[in-house]
Formats: structure tokens, C-alpha cells, sequence
């Protein structure tokens, strides 16, 4: 019988990062993957090919209507989806590789079937063909991810009635396509498809988009997406679609009740959130504990209730966020190998990969206020950002919000073009406890999108140099 100091069950971001740190510690670590390919959501049908997707639709868009204006002639831009969708596939497979590869290196073996938990020390692996074999280990790490939500009477069919999966290889671009949920997903999918030609209105049921990013972010992001041609309906709710016909009907109710309405549409995408994936683990005979939501409950080690059983990643609480994921594989992977390992869920930044992006570390306004915290704002528009001006993509703003007694830089909400890669300097400020004062005197390259993270700063002690 195989014998292992950890097994890691699931290869998505959580378990092949838990994985490869515990092997440069010195671990013995395999690996159980149910899936023909490593890499799990993120790699196969998550972060990756949505990003693949959302690059080449932007470029699409771009050549239609920006190349003009800056000098450049070409013929209108054609979609080929085939070849865009293989543009997508490539970026997959080479990722995937990537992970395969890294087990080898790390020499991590790879159990190919579905994981089930038999309690401390020991797990069942079943092949595809039915075969199981029993694996002996020290510890186990549970890192299954999570599934998509479906809504009750809706049938996700992911050709006409698709969840992000499908959203994500429709065989052509629908003349019209609902969104049901304004959250990350929708948001990013269906500017995917409306740059490639479809109409797309969005239903969300609260009053407001991207719920848990800060509100005033997310109004002004919600104008310049009906700048760029996206509708929404906000508190509202779809109850039903009509499948009969040769577009869908879907039944709109107002989330307060009242007069429903009907939205026809080529494809309705179900956006509505993610739930902990934990089928056929074992986990209620291993006794392994559940909270409420069904996510595997752990302490702060990432251990469950069972000796030896600790679970990371889009199973557990906490942002379903690929890096949220793989911080906590290296943790568990660190506390394993008796290190102290911690992750600080403070600052775990969150991007919306759209055009303009939108990135958050930290605190929201709303949420200092909630907390009677007492705080300054320092805002910045990159109307009034040098670089942007010249490139003219001058969508949106830099928000730094700062305790008002110590200046300590609580959060920072950031619209526009690389706000993605921008956040990451405030994400660092933030995690050395710096203050705003620290981030104004750091000297910024100059002309770059940065400087606006620079004098939104400077804003906070009401001295921003261009405006
Ligand atoms: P997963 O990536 O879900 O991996 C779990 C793995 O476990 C899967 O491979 C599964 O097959 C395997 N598994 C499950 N049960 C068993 C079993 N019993 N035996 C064996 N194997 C099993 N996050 C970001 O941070 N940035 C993004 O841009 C982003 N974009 C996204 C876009 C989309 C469309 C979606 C759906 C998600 C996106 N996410 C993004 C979220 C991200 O994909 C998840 O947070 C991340 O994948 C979670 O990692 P994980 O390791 O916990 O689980
Ligand atoms: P989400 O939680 O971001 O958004 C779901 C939205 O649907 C919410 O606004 C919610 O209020 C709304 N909703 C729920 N029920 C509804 C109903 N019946 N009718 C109308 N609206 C309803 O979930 P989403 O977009 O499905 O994404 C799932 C997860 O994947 C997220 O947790 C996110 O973290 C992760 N993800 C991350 C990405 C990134 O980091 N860029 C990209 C895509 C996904």
C-alpha cells in the first residue's frame, strides 16, 4: 500500500501549490485529481480561459473602434470564434502542462481518480474504471474547490441556458444574452460577448453591482458599463425561462415583489455564485464537520474536525479567489512541515478583469463606516493622470482610504485601465502596516498609471499635485 506523509485531494490553485510547497519542505506528497487534466476551475474553466477570452475580445473591440482614432487604418475586424476559442484552448493547455510538469519536478505522484476521505491517515482513491485503492497517509488535505449555484426551476443546459463553463465556449456570439447575477463572473463574461457583438442586459437582485466592493467603485463602474452598452436590472430577480421557443423567454420579478416581465434572449448565463464542491469526499462518515453553508469547517491551522484532515481553498470560508486559495495551500503546507505558517485575510486583493478593471485591497468605505472606524479619503481621477490622457483612457479613479488618527492605510479601490497589477502597491504598503504618507513620498515613475495611486495618496493630506 502507497504511503505518504500528505495527499492532497484536488489540483486546482489550493491543493497543487499545498502540494509543491509541502515537497520543497521535504514532504512525501501525492496528489488525487478526478479529472483528465490538472490545474482544477481556475486553469481549466475559471481565471484562465475567461482571461484568454476577455484579451482577445479587448483587442477585437479595440481594432473596431480605437485604432482609428490613433492613426491606424485596418479593414473592420472579423471574429473567428473557432480560432479565438483555440487561442483559449492553447492558453490552457499550456498552463496545464505547467502543473504537470511542476509534479514531476516537485516528485509529486499523481493519483488519478476521486478522492474519498476514510478518516485519519487513510483515503480511498477510484479510477475511472472503478478500481480503488486505499492510500495510507499522515495528513490529508482536502482542496476540492467549488461547483456552480443553480437556481431553483432553471436548467443549465450550457448551450442555451449556460453557467460560466459554457459561457465559456458557445459556439457562436448570441445576438442577445442575459445575465443572471452582477457579480465577477457575469460582469466579466458579459463583456466577453458584448465586445464580440451581443446584446447583454444583466439582472441582479440586489439594488447595486459587485456586492462587497466598495459602493462608490461600484456606482461609477456601473455607469461605465452602460457607457459601453451593457443594461441592468437591478432588484430583480429571473424566476422562470421559457424554453419552448426559438429564443428563451425569461421572467423577471422585481426582487420586492410586484408586476413580472419578460426578457427574450439567444442564451441566458446563471452567474449567481459558487457553492463548496465536497460530493462523494466522505466527509459526513469520516466525520468531518460542515458549517452551515456546506463549506468544510476548519480552524485557524486549517484543520477540521477530524485529526489530521485540513481543508484550504474555495471549500472552506472566505473570497472564492484562486491566490486566496494557494496562500492557504502554502500555509497548511508550512504548518505540516512545522513552520508557522499564516495567511493574512486583511489584504487579499480581488480584481474584476474588465474594461477599465477593478481592484480592492483591504477595507471598503462602507465597511468603516459600518465599523465606526474614523477615516480620511484620498481620491485621484485618471482624467487628471498624465499617461492616461495621452493614451486617452481615462475611465475611473484611485480611492485611499487612511485611519484618520495614525494615517495608516486601510484600503484601496482602484478603476481603470492595469488597476489589476496596480493594487499590488498598496496591497504591499498594506501588509507592512504603512501609512499614506509612506506611499505619497515614494518616488513613482513618471509617465505611468501608478502615479495616480501616488496622488490619491497625497489627496488624503489634501495635497495632490495634479488637481
Ligand atoms: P478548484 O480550482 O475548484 O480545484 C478543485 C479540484 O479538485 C478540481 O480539479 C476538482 O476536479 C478536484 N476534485 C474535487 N473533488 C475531488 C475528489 N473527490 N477527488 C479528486 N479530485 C477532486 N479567481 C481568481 O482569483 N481570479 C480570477 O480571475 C478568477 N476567475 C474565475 C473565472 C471563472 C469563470 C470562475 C468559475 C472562477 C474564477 N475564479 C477566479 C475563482 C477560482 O477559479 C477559484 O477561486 C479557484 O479555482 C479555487 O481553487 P481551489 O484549489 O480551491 O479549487
Ligand atoms: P458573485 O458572488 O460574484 O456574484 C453573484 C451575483 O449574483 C451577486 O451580485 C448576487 O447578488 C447575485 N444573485 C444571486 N442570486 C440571484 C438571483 N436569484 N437573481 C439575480 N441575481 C442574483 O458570484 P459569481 O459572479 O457567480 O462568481 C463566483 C465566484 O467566482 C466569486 O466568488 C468570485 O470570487 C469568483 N470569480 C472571481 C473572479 C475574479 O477574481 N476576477 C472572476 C470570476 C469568478
Amino acid at each position: 500500500m502507497a504511503s505518504y506523509d500528505l495527499v492532497v485531494i484536488g489540483t486546482g490553485p489550493g491543493g497543487y501549490v499545498c502540494a509543491i510547497r509541502a515537497a520543497q519542505l521535504g514532504l512525501k506528497v501525492a496528489v488525487v485529481e478526478k479529472n483528465a487534466t490538472l490545474g482544477g476551475t481556475c486553469l481549466n474553466v475559471g481565471c484562465m480561459p475567461s482571461k484568454a477570452l476577455l484579451h482577445a475580445s479587448e483587442l477585437f473591440e479595440e481594432a473596431g473602434h480605437s485604432f482609428a482614432k490613433m492613426g491606424i487604418k485596418v479593414p473592420a475586424p472579423e471574429i473567428d470564434l473557432p480560432a479565438m476559442m483555440n487561442f483559449k484552448q492553447q492558453g490552457i493547455d499550456g498552463n496545464v502542462k505547467g502543473v504537470e510538469f511542476l509534479m514531476k519536478k516537485n516528485k509529486i505522484d499523481v493519483l488519478v481518480g476521486k478522492g474519498k476521505v476514510l478518516g485519519t491517515g487513510k483515503l480511498q482513491v477510484t479510477g475511472n474504471d472503478g478500481a480503488a485503492q486505499t492510500v495510507e497517509t499522515k495528513n490529508i488535505v482536502i482542496a476540492t474547490g467549488s461547483d456552480i449555484a443553480r437556481l431553483k426551476g432553471i436548467e443549465i443546459d450550457e448551450t442555451r441556458i449556460v453557467s460560466s463553463t459554457g459561457a465559456l465556449s458557445l459556439e457562436k456570439v448570441p445576438s442577445s444574452l442575459l445575465v443572471v447575477g452582477a457579480g465577477v463572473i457575469g460582469l466579466e463574461l458579459g463583456s466577453v460577448w458584448r465586445r464580440l457583438g451581443a446584446k447583454v442586459t444583466v439582472v441582479e437582485f440586489l439594488d447595486r453591482i459587485l456586492p462587497g466592493m466598495d459602493g462608490e467603485i461600484a456606482k461609477q463602474f456601473q455607469r461605465i458599463l452602460e457607457k459601453q452598452g451593457f443594461a441592468f436590472k437591478l432588484g430583480a430577480k429571473v424566476t422562470g425561462v421559457d424554453t419552448s421557443g426559438a429564443t428563451l423567454s425569461a421572467t423577471i420579478e422585481p426582487a420586492a415583489g410586484g408586476a413580472a416581465e419578460k426578457i427574450e434572449a439567444d442564451v441566458v448565463l446563471v452567474a449567481i455564485g459558487r457553492v463548496p464542491y465536497t460530493d462523494g469526499l466522505g466527509l459526513q462518515e469520516a466525520g468531518v464537520v460542515l458549517d452551515n453553508r456546506g463549506r468544510v469547517q476548519i480552524d485557524h491551522h486549517f484543520a477540521t474536525s477530524v485529526p489530521g484532515v485540513y481543508a484550504i481553498g474555495d471549500v472552506v470560508a472566505g473570497p472564492m479567489l484562486a491566490h486566496k486559495a494557494e496562500d492557504e495551500g502554502v500555509a497548511v503546507a508550512e504548518i505540516l512541515a512545522g513552520q508557522a505558517g499564516h495567511v493574512n485575510y486583511d489584504v487579499i486583493p480581488g480584481v474584476v478583469y474588465t474594461t477599465p478593471e477593478v481592484a480592492s485591497v483591504g477595507k471598503t468605505e462602507d465597511e468603516l463606516k459600518q465599523a465606526g472606524t474614523a477615516y480620511t479619503v484620498g481620491k485621484f481621477p485618471f482624467t487628471a493622470n498624465g499617461r492616461s490622457k495621452v493614451n486617452q483612457t481615462t475611465d475611473g479613479f484611485v480611492k485611499i482610504l487612511a485611519d484618520a488618527k495614525t494615517d495608516r492605510v486601510l484600503g484601496a479601490h482602484i478603476i481603470g485601465r492595469e488597476a489589476g497589477e496596480m493594487i499590488h502597491e498598496a496591497a504591499v504598503l498594506m501588509e507592512f502596516g504603512g501609512s499614506a504618507e509612506d506611499l505619497a513620498r515614494t518616488c513613482h515613475a513618471h509617465p505611468t498609471r501608478s502615479e495616480a495611486v501616488k496622488e490619491a495618496a497625497l489627496a488624503v493630506g489634501k495635497r495632490a499635485i495634479h488637481m
